[in-house]
């Protein structure tokens, strides 16, 4: 049986922005002010350097607190990375994997981010995989092909039980950081392109249960529209999460 009520996933990417002494202010002013789980769930994905005192204040709180990245060993010499083995064990349950930006400046391929998937999986964390479009789809239309392809990737090797741990965001790059939000109807688009892939792979019920975010240039303005969509079961919040009285609108939109 795949239960499949989609509870509404809000998730921050504080990405390089936040400086240390901004941390413990921002945790403090949104831990008692979100919804209840049940409601909607609200993460913030931040550099490893701050996950631990996030932790720490996040506790006898709903915030769920995430990693933007982590590398696809478990321990070992690759100085530099960040083990998710060790996220798991400090009390991470979520990770970003394939960020439009990993992909682009960091390239990382479909390959490393299934990787990145099952070693999530192994360790209890829940993936949260980034389906970047590029500019493709402006340029040559092929938008589609590309989602599709990134989404296939992405579940590689992934059982039914663990692909419903997981959640696909359709970012596409032209929106992220831009201020350029797609429009509901075409993030809606993306992410029921999203949907019936995971249809596909797996069984429709499947595909019914699993959430699927938008990200790119989400706003308190733009996000009720976006969350009115059918397939949009949350948003992946760059910019506008900086900022802890922004982030708080966003949420209670
Ligand atoms: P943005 O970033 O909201 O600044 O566009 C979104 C993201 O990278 O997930």
């Amino acid at each position: 049986m795949v239960a499949n009520k989609r509870i509404p996933f809000i998730g921050a990417n504080w990405k390089m922005y936040l400086m240390p002494n901004q941390v413990i202010p921002y945790i403090e002013a949104i831990k008692h002010n979100i919804p209840r789980p049940s409601e909607a769930q609200v993460m913030i994905a931040a550099s490893p350097l701050y996950l631990w005192p996030l932790l720490e204040h996040a506790k006898q709180s709903d915030v769920i607190i995430g990693a933007e990245n982590c590398d696809y060993h478990d321990t070992g010499a690759y100085t530099g990375e960040v083990s998710p083995k060790a996220l798991a064990e400090a009390g991470v349950t979520y990770s970003i994997a394939g960020h439009s930006e990993r992909r682009h400046y960091f390239d990382e391929d479909d390959e490393v981010v299934n990787k990145k998937v099952h070693a999530l999986l192994r360790n209890n964390i829940k993936p949260i995989v980034c389906c970047d479009e590029t500019l493709v789809r402006t340029e040559t239309h092929d938008g589609v092909h590309w989602v599709v392809s990134q989404v296939i990737a992405a579940f590689k090797d992934v059982s039914d039980k663990d692909a419903l741990k997981m959640m696909i965001a359709y970012e596409p790059r032209w929106a992220i950081g831009t201020g350029i939000t797609a429009s509901a109807a075409e993030a809606e688009e993306g992410c029921a392109l999203i949907r019936q892939t995971i249809s596909r792979i797996y069984s429709p019920a499947i595909a019914d249960a699993v959430r699927v975010l938008y990200g790119g240039s989400v706003t308190p303005k733009n996000v009720k529209a976006l969350m009115e969509q059918p397939d949009i079961d949350g948003v992946l919040v760059g910019s506008a999460s900086l900022d802890p009285n922004e982030f708080l609108n966003l949420i209670h939109y």
